[in-house]
């Protein structure tokens, strides 16, 4: 595959996504480019540093590894505060560069560190999850959970870079492979029919890890979320239709206190949850929410939510930072690649819509 540079042009500061098989091998290059400073520290999990350490310390020698877990229960502040010990400890000044490498959680967590020490550090991301590729290394988007609610803590930080290297996704378990496609789905449900429609036709050699099915739905979903984020990058507009399925999935997520569901899981529940709105205020046709739940249901079976109660996801909702001025704003899909936003959806909808989808009382 010949890389792919996709650019982001946001108005704080603009870079590049680069998605390249090997890329990685190319990684100092890639940080001289955009003159990233010469000490580095690659914050990244023990796990992921386990399987793709060793060849991201010989692509950038003598950056230094600082680990921490990942998960989403960990995605916390205190493990923010493991970050900055180190950081400290190590005297690392301005003249300094984060690499993140790992998940979206090792990406949100690093990227905050780097928004806020010292009142920020150069930051550089190379995601190693399907989700972080697509998704969550793009934006700028950083920040931990709170206890009562997911992402309530954070910043706007734009990375001076993204190095996307689709070969590191062989060692991803396909549980989190699966997280991620859900994230491409997405984008497809919002924005792209095409895109929708290629996840339905090649699923399975995408599932396959084939290069020549999975770098153009990684290179396509980077071009939406690159094209949004440019568009509005702090959210005030545009970028909210990339809340779609988030707003049920991240009470979902809070209120299983982040242990049960992947991320991308809950996110699928949130898809249907907003589709079955959608579908029973008549701005959905049958065909495309069925549509939707096939290629949901064609990933394979979500954990179980059947005991999961809807009166709680309802209180989780509450908390959500997409509450504005007491009024929830939910993406509901029109159609395949079309989206509205509502702010009228009243409890009883969203009460039967949870239940519609398999949530207990
Ligand atoms: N900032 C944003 O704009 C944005 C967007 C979407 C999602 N997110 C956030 O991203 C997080 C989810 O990210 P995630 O799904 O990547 O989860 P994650 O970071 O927890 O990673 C999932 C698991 O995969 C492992 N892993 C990572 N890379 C691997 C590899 N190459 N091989 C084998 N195992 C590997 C990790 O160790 C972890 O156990 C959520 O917290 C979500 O809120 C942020
Ligand atoms: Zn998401």
């Amino acid at each position: 595959m010949d890389p792919v540079r996709i650019d982001v042009a946001t108005p704080s500061r603009v870079y590049t996504v680069t998605i390249a098989d090997g890329a990685i091998d190319r990684l100092a290059r890639a940080l001289d480019d955009v003159r990233a400073p010469a000490r580095r520290f690659i914050v990244s999990s023990p796990l992921v540093w386990r399987l793709h350490g060793p060849k991201l310390a010989h692509a950038l020698s003598g950056a230094e590894p600082i680990l921490v877990p990942d998960g989403e229960r960990f995605k916390q502040l205190p493990t923010v505060s493991r970050i900055y010990d180190a950081l400290v400890r190590a005297n690392a000044d301005r003249a300094s560069t984060i690499v993140t490498f790992g998940g979206g959680v090792i990406g949100d967590m690093a990227g905050f560190a780097a928004a806020t020490y010292l009142r920020g550090v150069a930051l550089v991301h190379v995601p190693t999850t399907l989700l972080a590729q697509v998704d969550s290394a793009i934006g700028g988007k950083v920040g931990v959970n709170h206890a009562l609610g997911k992402n309530l803590i954070g910043a706007f930080y734009q990375p001076r870079a993204v190095v996307v290297d689709p070969q590191v996704l062989g060692t991803l378990p396909r549980r989190e492979f699966r997280a991620g496609l859900y994230e491409v789905i997405k984008y497809g449900m919002t924005s792209s029919a095409t895109l929708f429609d290629r996840v339905v036709k090649e699923r399975q050699a995408i599932f396959a890890r084939a290069p020549e099915a999975l770098a153009p739905i990684i290179a396509e979903s980077c071009r939406i979320k690159a094209g949004i984020v440019a568009a509005d990058e702090r959210e005030a507009g545009p970028r909210r239709i990339l809340n779609f399925g988030h707003t049920a999935g991240h009470a979902i997520e809070a209120v299983t206190k982040y242990r049960r569901y992947r991320h991308g899981e809950a996110v699928g529940y949130g898809m249907l949850v907003a589709a079955q709105l959608a579908r029973a205020r008549g701005a959905l046709t049958e065909r495309d929410a069925q549509a939707l739940k096939d290629v949901i249901a064609g990933l394979g079976p979500l954990p179980p939510i059947a005991d999961v109660s809807a009166t709680q996801i309802l209180d989780a909702m509450r908390y959500d930072k997409k509450m504005i001025a007491g009024r929830l704003h939910i993406v509901l899909p029109t159609a395949i690649g079309a989206t509205t936003i509502v702010d009228d959806v009243t409890e009883k909808e969203m009460r039967a819509a949870l239940k519609a989808v398999g949530f207990a009382r």
